[in-house]
């Protein structure tokens, strides 16, 4: 396999001389002529390497637009929206998006930049296709052999500035993999895989510029890299796959789409791999638990962490007092023994956990029976939703769990075995660890019966 730099010196002009172009007009034509009329001619292995823009005119890409600032401005926005498939990030005017080719840049490419005041540029439909005919004409117009690159210009996340990148090619590589070469000190390239498509991009950007009305350059000394319109397949493969994109979302989105993940996204884990959960996390889940709402600016629910003997010797007691219940209750000893093994999950989790409402941490005193009742009924719904809120934590941070309710129906025994006061009203255990599988992803449901709106 071949080196991909260039064995020789690079060259790199950008003629003067082309003219404004319009929709309809001769591209090739006028290419042909000043390039084969420039002092260096034109000829085979070179790159012809234009700014998208020109693409846009003669393609009959320019949508008139009013010159008043605000109106243009709406304008912009509208186009802008009609040319995006997916907004992939938003930072004030700023707004990063996907269009139909897959090419993610500032704004779809909706550009006002060297274009009249009164029109706004939209990217060419097909670039690829587009830099596919204009290679066959100038073979066709020059007997010349060339590649030819469509570029427009394009922000880099982590980098300040912008460069040049390809988003149109027709007879050039614009991916050049090493892999499965060696470098001077003998180490193989694995993955290294350059994008000269996008190299040759930014280089013609310094022949070219921006303001100088010279919208295309000439690349030689990379013949190398040309390889005949047949073989190549366009800009299209500089464009990663989503599914290998670790930054498809921008910052803000990604943080917004995991806050409407997080609640949907917690399911009872039953089966928890060996792997220990670190107390530091643990504390912090439980700590963001207790942001959960609660009456009276009051602070009622407590959870206790049971490990060790305490928690052989809690569930001991605990599967002693169920069994006593499943006895009274008339089931043999077979039938006990399977409820029973259901409570295993308890002892088989890495972590577990305890919830109690702390009677005597906030609620008021009524005189009544009625009122006393609902009193308990508020503090037992702020300690279920200090539980929900750690299992998100939980789910949040990767952690599986399970809620469940034994203690609840445990209430003494609980009591007693953890040395805890009789104000301490049990709401269950969480049973946590890292999930022994994936967690299956909840499919969004509806509503549906489950909520009603009364006007
Ligand atoms: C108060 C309460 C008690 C629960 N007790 C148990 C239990 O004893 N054993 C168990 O496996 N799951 C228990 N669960 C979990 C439910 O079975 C579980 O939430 C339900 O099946 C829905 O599944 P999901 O959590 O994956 O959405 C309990 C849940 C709550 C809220």
């Amino acid at each position: 396999m071949s080196e991909h730099a260039a064995a020789g010196p690079i060259e790199i002009w950008a003629p003067d001389g082309l003219p404004d172009f319009r929709p309809g007009d001769d591209l090739a034509g006028a290419l042909a002529r000043v390039l084969g009329d420039s002092p260096q001619g034109l000829a085979d292995g070179d790159i012809v390497v234009l700014t998208s823009k020109v693409l846009s005119k003669v393609e009959g890409r320019l949508v008139p637009a009013p010159t008043d600032p605000e109106a243009r401005d709406v304008l912009r926005r509208r186009l802008i929206d009609q040319e995006t498939v997916r907004v992939v990030a938003q930072i004030k005017r700023t707004l990063i998006t996907e269009n139909a080719l897959g090419i993610v840049q500032a704004a779809s490419g909706v550009d006002g930049s060297n274009v009249a005041a009164d029109e706004i540029a939209l990217l060419p439909e097909d670039p690829d296709g587009s830099a596919r005919a204009l290679a066959a004409s100038l073979a066709e117009l020059t007997g010349c052999r060339v590649g030819v690159l469509v570029t427009d210009t394009m922000g880099r996340a982590w980098r300040t500035g912008q460069t040049d990148a390809a988003i149109g090619a027709a007879g050039v590589t614009v991916l050049a993999g090493y892999a499965g070469m060696v470098d001077a000190a003998g180490n193989e390239l694995f993955v290294t895989e350059i994008a000269v498509g996008d190299e040759l991009a930014a280089a013609a950007d310094l022949a070219k510029g921006k303001t100088g009305a010279r919208p295309v350059a000439v690349v030689r000394g990379c013949a190398h890299l040309v390889t005949g319109a047949a073989t190549s397949s366009g800009a299209g493969e500089l464009i990663r796959e989503a599914g290998y994109d670790l930054f498809r979302l921008g910052t803000n989105e990604a943080l917004a789409a995991g806050r409407v993940e997080a609640v949907p996204a917690r399911r009872s884990v039953r089966e928890f791999a060996a792997d220990p959960v670190p107390p530091e996390l643990l504390e912090q889940c439980v700590a963001d638990a207790l942001t959960a709402p609660a009456p009276h600016h009051s602070h009622p629910v407590r959870f206790v962490r049971v490990a060790g003997p305490r928690r052989t010797a809690l569930l001991d007691a605990m599967a002693a007092a169920w069994e006593e219940d499943l006895r009274a209750d008339g089931f043999s000893a077979d039938q006990r023994a399977g409820r029973m093994a259901r409570g295993d999950i308890l002892r088989r989790s890495p972590e577990l956990v305890l919830a109690f409402i702390c009677e005597d941490a906030g609620p008021h005193d009524y005189p009544d029976a009625r009122r006393a009742a609902c009193e308990e009924t508020m503090f037992t719904v702020a300690g279920g939703a200090a539980v929900q809120s750690l299992l998100v934590a939980l789910a949040a941070r990767g952690l599986g769990s399970c809620w469940v309710g034994s203690t609840i129906f445990a209430a003494e025994v609980c009591r007693a075995e953890l040395d805890l006061p009789e104000s301490w009203r049990p709401l269950g255990s969480v049973a946590v660890g890292y999930p022994a599988a994936p967690v299956p992803e909840r499919q969004p449901s509806a509503a549906g019966e489950y909520y009603m709106s009364v006007e």
